[in-house]
């Protein structure tokens, strides 16, 4: 990222007044939550997450299923959001009309002041049921989240002591049964080979149509069709802005690629666009 392409992009960023903040993994990784596409740890590095993502998965095997998406559960729980997540929160105090997008299953976003992110992958803390797509409660063996909530702008204290939690099980796991008719539980997110919610979809689409910018940050963009929200944008004209450390399929319809992570990029990118604005 050089100071050329970080000035144009704070001056897209300053005359927007109805962007859109497209997220993905990459923008919850100095959380410490892993990418998808991650090396996986501990037991379950013999998986490929492409596979355990599947209906089909958890047809065969629900308890494998459910038990590694308990074990993301309790490794996001333990995550705080990041600069990234505060600068996208300041984004959205300076302009209201933001509209944030997120691939993510994880709840960083809203911890980091995001209240209403449009959710085109689903949530780690929203499952249902299988069969009658009745929600369930949460598995009550949750710690409180590691972190107090956060203002809309400022640093997060970095060093400080993560509460002790009780290490919970890490394995395969039974899923609960519905309350309503019994079949197992599985978690609300979307797997591969599923459809989209469609007031997501529908929403997000709306959004990348008439917003006046499109920044994408920590994306692949390979999956779609959540990797055509930017492309949307593009061919109604918005300028798109990237933060990524690599490059990606959206480059070459990109005004500016800022080269780096969320982490550092976004909260220099604010700085940009707004420089009389507090340090927070
Ligand atoms: N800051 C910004 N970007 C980062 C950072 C960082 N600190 N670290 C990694 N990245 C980038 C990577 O370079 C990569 O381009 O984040 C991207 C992560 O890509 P994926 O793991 O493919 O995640 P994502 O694009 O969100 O995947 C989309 O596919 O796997 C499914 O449903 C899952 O929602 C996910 C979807």
């Amino acid at each position: 990222m050089t100071g050329p392409e970080l000035a144009e992009a704070g001056r897209l960023l300053a005359a927007a007044r109805r962007p859109v903040v497209f997220t993905g993994a990459g923008m919850s990784a100095e959380s410490g939550v892993p990418t998808f596409r991650d090396a996986q740890t501990g037991l379950w590095q013999r998986y490929d997450p492409q596979e355990l993502a599947t209906p089909a998965a958890f047809r065969v095997d629900p308890a494998l299923v459910w038990g590694w998406y308990e074990a993301r559960r309790h490794g996001v729980r333990r995550a705080r959001p990041n600069p990234g997540h505060l600068a996208v929160a300041a984004i959205q105090a300076r302009l209201p009309e933001t509209v944030v997008i997120t691939q993510n299953v994880d709840d960083l976003h809203e911890r980091g002041g995001v209240p209403a992110p449009v959710r085109l992958h689903g949530s780690l803390f929203a499952p249902r049921c299988s069969a009658c797509a009745r929600p369930a409660p949460l598995p009550s063996d949750l710690p409180p989240p590691a972190d107090p909530p956060v203002p809309h702008v400022g640093p997060v204290p970095h060093g400080e002591p993560v509460p002790h939690v009780t290490e919970p099980h890490d394995g395969p796991l039974t899923p609960p049964a519905c309350a309503g008719c019994g079949a197992p539980v599985r978690p609300g997110v979307v797997w591969f080979g599923e459809a989209l919610p469609s007031a997501a979809l529908d929403a997000a689409v709306e959004a990348a149509s008439g917003c006046d910018l499109l920044l994408t940050v920590g994306t692949s963009a390979l999956v779609h069709p959540a990797a055509e929200i930017p492309l949307v944008a593009a061919r109604l004209g918005a300028p798109v802005v990237q933060v990524n450390p690599v490059p990606t399929p959206l480059d070459a319809i990109c005004a500016v690629n800022l080269r780096g992570p969320a982490g550092e990029v976004l909260p220099a990118l604010v700085r940009a666009a707004w420089p009389d604005a507090p340090a927070g």
